[in-house]
């Protein structure tokens, strides 16, 4: 079934978004469909308050744009209040337990987290040890917000989701995995174009594989034919050090406009989370040109965490 002919239900089962590996196909429709929904409202100058005295304590241990903008501006949006927490300002930068923080945040009253941080295992903590809600803000191994909002990107340009064809370029990264994930859940052909060197984690991609279809390649061409979305991420992530010989091995995957034409498809789209580092692994004129929709991804960010707050914050009835 594709998401045109899902019939939403309002809710869903899940308590978390740890990874998109907890949610099933109807479970990531009914977020998609709920961001498609508010945003209408929002733009429409409809009101909804839904989450109005809740608190959502946000803790980052990384740097942050549009992850930090998105939560903070949609939890107020609608109605609640959202606590930025620095990582290295809580005493978790002095290395006081996650489960002990768990325990501290859910004592106050606070309706959920979201955390930006290195490590899954820190984010599957807070979920165990505390008794509210928790979203994963990018890890070093998922960023499953960013997919969201790139597949409502992706709804809105083609009206469809099953079937399209979505090509990665670059570092096996969280973002890789995470569309590996989810693609393959929806019925999409996912494939990710790599130096073997820095593909995607075995594990997840045997866990992908299982969820549908999954191609890892280093073979650019056959990679990218027949794609309806390119994109790519950094070559280094948040953590990383620069390192030459990555660098060298990734800078064939750049995508360019050559690339884009070996797709044989004009009416691919270009999509990278940001920030992008121009002439690394995207050039100017393809991220700032007629194919790409970086800023509708970005602009998605702050539906689709809407949908997830309603979602995961709101009195269940
Ligand atoms: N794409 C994304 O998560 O951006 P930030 O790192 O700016 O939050
Ligand atoms: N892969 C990147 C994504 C940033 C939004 C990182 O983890 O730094």
């Amino acid at each position: 079934m594709d998401i045109t002919n899902y019939v939403p239900k309002g809710k869903i089962q899940n308590k978390h978004l740890l990874t998109l590996k907890d949610y099933s196909r109807d479970e990531i429709y009914e977020i998609l469909l709920l961001a498609e929904k508010v945003k209408k409202e929002y733009k429409s100058g409809i009101k909804n308050t839904a989450l109005s005295g809740k608190t959502l304590a946000m803790i980052f241990t990384k740097s942050s744009t549009r992850t930090r903008l998105s939560f903070e501006t949609g939890m107020r949006q609608l109605g609640g209040y959202p606590m930025f927490l620095n990582g290295s300002d809580l005493q978790l930068g002095r290395n006081e337990p996650i489960s002990d923080t768990a325990k501290v945040i859910s004592r106050m009253g606070i309706d959920g987290i979201m955390i930006r941080t290195y490590k899954q295992s820190d984010v599957e903590e807070l979920s165990v040890f505390g008794s509210v809600p928790v979203i994963n803000g990018l890890t070093d191994l998922y960023h499953p917000c960013q997919v969201l909002a790139d597949l409502l990107t992706a709804y809105e340009n083609f009206g469809r989701l099953k079937g399209l064809t979505l090509a990665y370029l670059g570092d096996g990264n969280n973002m890789a995995h995470s569309y590996m994930i989810a693609c393959a859940k929806l019925g999409m052909d996912v494939r990710i174009v790599c130096p073997k060197e820095y593909s995607p984690l075995p594990e997840i991609t045997e866990y992908a594989k299982s969820q549908g279809k999954v191609t890892v390649t280093e073979d650019i061409e056959s990679g990218v034919l027949g794609a309806d979305i390119i994109c790519t991420d950094v070559f280094f992530s948040m953590g990383q050090e620069k390192d030459e010989k990555k660098e060298r091995l990734l800078m064939p995957y750049q995508v360019n406009s050559e690339l884009m034409k070996k797709t044989k498809n004009p009416a691919a789209i270009f999509m990278h989370c940001l920030p992008a580092h121009r002439g690394e692994e995207v050039s100017a004129d393809v991220i700032d040109g007629a194919q790409s929709r970086v800023f509708d991804e970005a602009e998605n960010r702050l539906h689709a965490q809407k949908a997830v707050l309603l979602l995961l914050l709101s009195d269940k009835k």
